[in-house]
């Protein structure tokens, strides 16, 4: 493997900066969310590190589930293209306070079709939360609730956001030098 170093084109958003911000982040849920019934729902995979975190800073009660959605003809260099579900939820989400945790919104078409599949679940409310917004490569307008950052237009790995499946263990959201960086395989 290479060493991430070597293709870090600029780190975009170090460690402290991402964790202050989910500290305003949670405490704003926190208060929204008050006497509701609260389910946060991560998409998998990249949303995993950003809501550890952030379910640790809300101080309401919660509960968890997952799901994970893949779409034909993403890669390091596009994302979109038509999404289709492959993990469903173990919770039934009728009447629940339903918030969705990304850990990034692009063209917006993966959080599009979610919000469309479990809203025909009628949960009491349906609402988005990510950390990273790159609002330039919007295709389908969508509302999210809750944003970390809004970001340039440029491939961004670290702190669950992955290059080939690698680097989601890293604590900070860094810029890949795209001619630097080699792909395994
Ligand atoms: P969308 O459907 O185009 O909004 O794409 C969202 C998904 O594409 C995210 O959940 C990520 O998995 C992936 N993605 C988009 N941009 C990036 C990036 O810069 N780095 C890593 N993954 C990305
Ligand atoms: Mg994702």
């Amino acid at each position: 493997m290479q060493d991430y170093m070597d293709f870090v084109a600029e780190i975009l958003i170090d460690k402290q900066t991402i964790q202050n911000r989910i500290k305003e982040l949670a405490g704003e849920i926190s208060r929204d969310y008050t006497g509701k019934d609260l389910l946060l729902i991560c998409i998998l995979r990249g949303g995993i590190v950003f809501m550890v975190d952030l379910m640790r800073h809300i101080t309401v009660p919660l509960q968890l589930d997952f799901m994970a959605v893949s779409s034909y003809g993403a890669g390091v260099r596009q994302s979109g293209g038509s999404v289709r579900l492959s993990l469903d939820l173990k919770t039934d989400i009728r009447d629940k306070d339903v918030l969705l945790v990304e850990d990034i919104v692009d063209s917006g078409n993966t959080i599009a079709y979610v919000l469309e599949f479990l809203q025909t679940r009628q949960p009491r409310s349906l609402k988005v939360c990510t950390l990273l917004d790159k609002e330039e490569r919007r295709e389908t307008s969508i509302a999210i609730h809750y944003r970390g950052f809004s970001i340039p237009n440029k491939f961004v790995f670290g702190y669950g956001l992955d290059l080939d499946e690698y680097y989601r263990n890293l604590p900070f959201i860094a810029v890949v030098d795209l001619k630097k960086y080699q792909p395994k395989g």
